[in-house]
């Protein structure tokens, strides 16, 4: 069995599954409008960095679709922006999403005065949803090549098939390993508050056969020090120029555990997830709500008005970091040299 589509076009409307009800409800949510998608990403309907980004294209097909005919590039570009910024404002840290936005913006500049905006914005949109299952193939591949025979990995969050067009990065690499029967199994940690790990990356695993085992967060060092994983494999995103990378909070963690008990650390990232334009500490964490925390399906687990500190992601220098893995190959030792070199030699991400 495989992972249901997180992101279906279904004629004329956006069809996103549900992520917040699985593994317990596999419902799908209809958008025919930009501003509810927005919300949507938002409020974690649709989550991961390259699943934000094919959803926000989408959004923009659908605001050029509703939106009368307009004269003329700066028209078309007036009559969008309700809907860009309100994309642009849903979650700050996923570079994916401003990479797509910007790849809309060129197609309002090379179409706007041409009538086909709407369909040229659709047909951007599926081609940026298609494309990247392909890059995530290619990186998957590329990841595999690096697992030793009889590997036992440790994830965290979900950076899969639900936080991708589809086959995952991270868990991309984990499929692919699991074919080219490298793979004894993966330790998926619970990831608090959202819990990806377990509702979202054990599923996954468990529909393709993969053998996982799920752990909460405080037992990483623990079953590091006993089961000995060869890597920890995390998605991104947003990857900066010198190497170091944003991920799901806790990732950091992970990191100087690994490093420790000299396990190595694998970031698995298409290119479109890298900003060369900042550092590390330069990337926008998002703060999400105290409730997040405080609460548990509605129910209080801390006294009220405690105070909270609810960062989504950290940001893991690069010298904890072995290898960053693209669909163009391996970032070995990241550093600013390493990536920027490799996004040159790539032809990718010049912003
Ligand atoms: O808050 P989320 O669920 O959107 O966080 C997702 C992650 O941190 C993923 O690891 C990252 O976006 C990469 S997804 C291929």
């Amino acid at each position: 069995m495989s992972t249901p589509d997180a992101i279906r076009w279904n004629q004329d409307c956006l069809e996103l599954l549900d992520q917040r009800l699985l593994p317990n409800s596999l419902s799908y949510l209809s958008f025919d409008e930009p501003i509810a998608v927005a919300a949507a990403i938002r409020d974690m309907v649709v989550r991961g960095a390259p699943a934000i980004g094919i959803t926000a294209a989408y959004a923009m097909a659908l605001a050029a679709a509703r939106c009368p005919p307009q004269p003329s590039v700066s028209a078309w570009a007036t009559a969008l922006a309700p809907a860009r910024q309100a994309l642009a404002d849903s979650r700050p840290t996923a570079v994916n999403l401003f990479w797509a936005l910007q790849r809309c913006d060129l197609v309002i500049e090379q179409h706007g005065n041409s009538g086909e905006l709407p369909l040229a914005m659709l047909a951007l949109a599926q081609q940026i949803h298609r494309e990247d299952i392909a890059i995530n193939q290619r990186i998957g591949d590329h990841g595999a090549a690096l697992i030793g025979a009889n590997s036992l990995v440790y994830t965290h969050c979900n950076a899969g098939a639900l936080a991708t067009g589809g086959y995952g990065t991270a868990l991309g690499v984990i499929r692919s390993a699991w074919r080219d029967g490298t793979l004894r199994g993966v330790i998926a940690g619970e990831t608090r508050p959202w819990l990806q790990g377990a509702r979202l990356t054990s599923w996954e695993l468990m529909q393709d056969g993969i053998p996982v085992t799920l752990a909460i967060e405080g037992a990483a060092a623990q079953l590091m020090r006993e089961l000995r994983p060869a890597w920890v494999i995390v998605g991104a995103d947003r990857v900066a120029a010198n190497g170091d990378v944003a991920n799901k909070i806790g990732t950091y963690n992970l990191a100087i555990i690994a490093r420790h008990h000299g396990v190595k650390m694998m970031v698995a990232a298409p290119t479109s997830t890298f900003d060369r334009s900042i550092d590390g500490p330069q990337i926008p964490i998002e703060q999400r709500s105290a409730e997040e925390i405080t609460h548990n399906q509605g129910v209080a687990t801390a006294p009220q008005g405690c105070p909270v500190h609810n960062p989504a992601f950290d940001v893991t220098p690069a010298s904890l970091i072995d290898a960053i893995v693209t669909e163009h190959g391996v970032i070995h030792q990241p550093n600013r040299e390493a990536v920027l070199a490799h996004l040159d030699s790539a032809g990718a991400n010049r912003n």
